[in-house]
């Protein structure tokens, strides 16, 4: 990606910070949004919110791209954002990603 599109970008955290299989929950824009680095060194990014409570998905249980909700375990997709089990009734909002120099770089 050319350097001027990096402009269109929020930085929000270094790659190296998040090991693989786990998830940081990180303010952009005033949005409060989880990134999510998988088994195999892929990087997604959603609402930190759960759809379906108060719940910060960024604090549940990351088992391959499915992420358990802490409070019902409810699970969604994070590549899609699609929910995969009661009780999630609505998607999560997901981001793109881009990385870059070791940095995650996403869409809000
Ligand atoms: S708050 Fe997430 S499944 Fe209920």
């Amino acid at each position: 990606m050319a350097d001027i599109a990096i402009k269109d970008w929020v930085r929000a955290v270094t790659l190296a910070d998040i090991p693989e299989g786990q998830a940081m929950a990180v303010e952009l824009n005033g949005k409060r949004i989880a990134i999510f680095h998988v088994e195999g060194g892929e990087v997604y990014a959603t609402d930190d919110g759960c759809t379906h409570g108060a719940a910060s998905l960024s604090g549940g249980f990351l088992d391959g791209c499915s992420i358990e909700c802490p409070l019902h375990a409810g699970c969604f997709d994070v590549r899609t954002g699609e929910g995969l089990c009661d009780p999630i009734e609505e998607p999560v909002q997901t981001y793109s990603v881009l990385i870059k120099e070791g940095d995650v770089f996403v869409q809000v």
